[in-house]
Formats: structure tokens, sequence, C-alpha cells
């Protein structure tokens, strides 16, 4: 009948309203997440394996081509690549993080505070002349430090270098703090009511020997506290920015990725402010993995995501690498709530046997395990359909937490327990519960 038609044709407005407005992208507003850059200058090609580069610590590179090597960390023309994609890509981006780890992986008297500055400069020269008009937000990682790990609680030659190199992205109470500790918080535009905090949770790893026994290296914890309280005050949402993850690594048993004790404060400041934080973003172990954070009732509170690493090494002891990796993050310009991921990767053989680099999408979070956004609640039931044996969710999820390098390798059993865990369980008590779901026994 006529009425009907009027409604239905009503609802088809209405919907290609919505995906003209989505297209448009004024329903959303996006950002670019990098990491773990590592550059290595030494990188070139040369008959003798064993010199192609530094970071391969004198084994043979693999299979060395433009783009790299497994064995090696990033060469100059790989990072160049990944940015080169990232503004040729035709996504629009209200700004970008950039969560740390520049210099490469070599032992430690290849390297000195100079060398590490100039790396991280190097970086931000790149960053900031392919994007002179879009604001990045850095976090420090723990080799952008001389000694590595060594990440001091007062002010030091590398903090006031990275705080003179960003001042192009960074307010002066931005600059004052990372001067002082190596982390800030900065409203994202005036525009947004939204803040990114830049946490140093390098003070917490645990190969830092400078904070071993500080209950609040830096009174970063303390300094947390009050710009979480600030924020909720005057009513921002906040996005947690740093290196180092908190909650347990995906690929060990019972292993916090920071200090037991520091990882227990963290997650606690998390939950009180669970409601202002409204994602959370990391980098370090170099592999794909999320994790939701839930209250002491066991109700998911906190989305929080690892990046893969730009850089494809890997040790000769280790089977299995990434792909070199960036990702896009899709929020709500009204409540700053995730939306959506896009992951994208270089084939690094392909590349090199080409010799182009053929930036691709790996994948959209949304679409490839069929759930509606990046809520707390949606990912938690995400992770729930991973448990089930036999899960081709799961089989995805673990083929993506190398960056597709190699989607024949199986994780099952144990394998699959530490993963589902460092998912489920940020603190010890929740860890360790996980654990015991799945008939394993906490091993520290
Ligand atoms: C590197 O490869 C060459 C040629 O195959 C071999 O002779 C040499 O022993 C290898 N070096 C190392 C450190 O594996
Ligand atoms: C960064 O380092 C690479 C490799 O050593 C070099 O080719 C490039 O010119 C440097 N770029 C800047 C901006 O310093
Ligand atoms: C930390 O405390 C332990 C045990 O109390 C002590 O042996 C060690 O020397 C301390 N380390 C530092 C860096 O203060
Ligand atoms: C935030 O700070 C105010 C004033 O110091 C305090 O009264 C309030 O309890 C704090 N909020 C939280 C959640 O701790
Ligand atoms: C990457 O490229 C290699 C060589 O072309 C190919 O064999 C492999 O299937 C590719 N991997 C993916 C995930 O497309
Ligand atoms: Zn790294
Ligand atoms: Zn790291």
């Amino acid at each position: 009948s006529c009425s009907s038609f009027t409604l239905e044709s009503l609802l088809l407005t209405k919907k290609l309203y919505c995906s003209v407005l989505s297209l448009l992208h004024l329903n959303t507003l996006q950002f670019w997440h990098v990491t773990d850059l590592h550059l290595d200058p030494t990188y070139h090609i040369t008959d003798d394996h064993t010199k192609v580069c530094a970071s391969s610590k004198g084994a043979n590179a693999s299979n060395p081509g433009p783009f790299g090597d497994i064995l090696c960390d990033s060469p100059y023309d790989l990072i160049l690549s990944a940015f080169d994609f990232i503004k040729n890509s035709g996504q629009e981006a209200s700004f970008m993080i950039w969560t740390g780890d520049s210099p490469p992986h070599v032992p430690v008297y290849e390297l000195s505070t100079d060398k590490v500055i100039s790396v991280i400069a190097n970086m931000t020269t790149t960053i900031q002349s392919l994007f002179p008009n879009l604001r990045v937000f850095p976090a420090l990682g723990n080799h952008d430090y001389w000694p590595q790990d060594q990440l001091p609680v007062i002010t030091s030659k590398v903090y006031n270098a990275v705080a003179d190199l960003w001042k192009p992205w960074l307010d002066e109470e931005a600059i004052r703090t990372l001067r002082k500790g190596g982390f800030y918080s900065q409203k994202v535009s005036p525009n947004l009511n939204l803040r990114i905090i830049s946490l140093n949770t390098n003070l917490y790893y645990g190969p830092n020997i400078v904070t071993l026994n500080e209950t609040d290296p830096a009174n970063q914890f303390e300094w947390l506290e009050n710009t979480l309280n600030t924020s909720q005050q005057n009513k921002e949402k906040v996005y947690i920015i740093a290196h180092v993850p908190v909650g347990y690594l995906p690929y060990l048993s019972s292993t916090p990725a920071m200090r037991e004790f520091h990882n227990e404060k963290l997650i606690d400041i998390f939950r009180k402010y669970s409601s202002v934080i409204v994602g959370q973003f990391y980098g370090h172990t170099h592999r794909d993995s999320m994790m939701v954070l839930s209250d002491q009732k066991g109700s998911p509170i906190n989305s929080l995501f690892v990046a893969p690493a730009v850089t494809p090494v890997k040790s000769v002891l280790q089977k299995q690498t990434n792909n070199p990796g960036v990702r896009l993050f899709q929020y709500d310009p009204h409540d700053y709530k995730l939306l959506d991921m896009l992951q994208y990767y270089l084939n690094l053989t392909d590349a090199n046997l080409k010799g182009e680099s053929d930036w691709k999408l790996e994948y959209v979070l949304t679409q490839t395990y069929d759930i509606e956004d990046l809520q707390p609640q949606t990912l938690y039931g995400l992770a729930k359909q991973f448990a089930i044996a036999g899960s081709e969710q799961f089989i995805k999820y673990y083929n993506y937490y190398f960056v597709s390098y190699d989607s024949s390798v199986i994780c099952d059993g144990k394998c699959k327990a530490y993963q589902i865990c460092a998912i489920l369980g940020l603190d010890h008590s929740s860890y360790v519960d996980c654990l015991k779901q799945h008939y394993i026994k906490y091993r520290p």
C-alpha cells in the first residue's frame, strides 16, 4: 500500500543518507598508529650475508632484498615505503600516534647516546617532512635510550633531545613533563574534547635497573591519576598511548610485559578511571594482539590494542616473525569511541621479489570477525569465541598475530591458553583465574 511504500522509501533514504555520510567521513574520524620502526642505518645488500646489517649480529641474513630481511631491522627504504603508503593511501587522518623504538637491536657498545638521538632525529625529520600538517603524538620506547632500557626518572640528554625534536607537535606543558620524565598529556586539538596521555612505561620495564625498587618512578603514577582526574572533571575522554604494554605476554607463560608490581598499580588506575579512558594503544611486542580489561567483578571495561612493528626482525632462534605493519583506527567524533581498525601490511617476501613495495589492507577488524564495533564487551565476546575448541576466529587471530607471515602455523593447547589469557587477564588474579579455566597452572 501507499503508506508502507512511504515508510520503506523513508528508511531507504535514511540508509542511503547514512552511507553517504560515512563515505564522507562525517561520522567517522581516523588516526594512524605506527610503532617499532627500528631503523638499521647499516643495512645494505652485499654478497657476504653476515655483513648485510649490524642487527643480524654476525648471522647470515636469510634472503636480503631492498625492503629488508627477517634477520635485520628496517632499512630506511622500508620505513619510507610505510610512510609513503600512509601519505598516498587516500585516508584522511586527524592525527598519528607513534609508540617508540627507533634504534636498531644491536649490542650496547655499538650505540651511544648521540647515535640513539640521531636515529630518533632521523625518524622525526622523515615524518615531519612527509606530513608537515599532521600532528603526531609519540611515546618513548625502551630502545629510545642509551644504554637501552635504562630510561631515567629525572631529566636526561635524550628527554631533552626529543622534547626539542617533538616541539612542532606538542604544547608547552607537554614539553615540560617530557623533559622531566619522558611522558606528557595533550588535547588532540582545541575542538575535540579528547586527550592523549603518552606514558613512559619503560620506567616499569623489568630490565630497567634504575627503577627496580621504586614504587612510583618519576612520580608518573601520581601524575597519571591527577591527569585522569582532571580529564574526568572536564568531561574529556582519553586515549592512553605507551610503548611497553600492560598485561601478560601472549607468547609466554605467566610473564607480564612490565614488572608485576608496576603492572598491578597501572591496572588499578585504569580500572578507577575506565569511564574516562576510551582506548589504549601500545607497541613493543612487534606482534598484533588485543586485550580486554575487566573490572574486579569480571565485566569488560576497556579495549586495548598492541600494534605490530614496521621492522620484520627476528632472532636466529625464533621460528616466526611479523610482516611489517601499520594501522588506521576509526572513531566516533562525538564520544571518541573506537569504531573500527584497518590493519595494513607489506608482504616482505613479495616486495623483495618484485623490487617494489605493495602495502595492502590485511584485514578490517569488524569485518573479519563479524562484530559491531571495538567496544570492551564486543571484544570480550570475541575472545570467548576464540576460546572455543577449533575456533576459526582464533585461527584468523593467530595468523594476524604474525601479520600474515605464515598462515600454516598452529597454536592450540597451552599456546592457545596463553594467547586467550593474555587477552582476558591483565592483572595477576584475573590472569591466574583464566589459566585455571584452561586447566593450566600459573608458573612464574
Ligand atoms: C654464512 O654463510 C656462508 C656461505 O654459506 C657460510 O660459509 C658461513 O659459515 C655462514 N656464516 C654464519 C655465521 O653462519
Ligand atoms: C636517515 O637515515 C637514512 C639512512 O641512514 C639516510 O639515507 C637519510 O638521509 C636520513 N634522513 C634524515 C632526514 O636524516
Ligand atoms: C633493590 O632492593 C634490593 C633488595 O632490597 C637490593 O638488594 C638492591 O640493591 C636494590 N637495588 C637498587 C638499584 O636500589
Ligand atoms: C578527583 O579529585 C578530587 C579532588 O581532589 C577528589 O575529590 C576525587 O575523589 C577524585 N576522583 C577520584 C575518582 O579519585
Ligand atoms: C607473500 O608473498 C609470497 C611470495 O610472493 C607468497 O608466496 C605468499 O603467499 C604471500 N603471503 C600472503 C599472506 O599473501
Ligand atoms: Zn621494538
Ligand atoms: Zn620495545
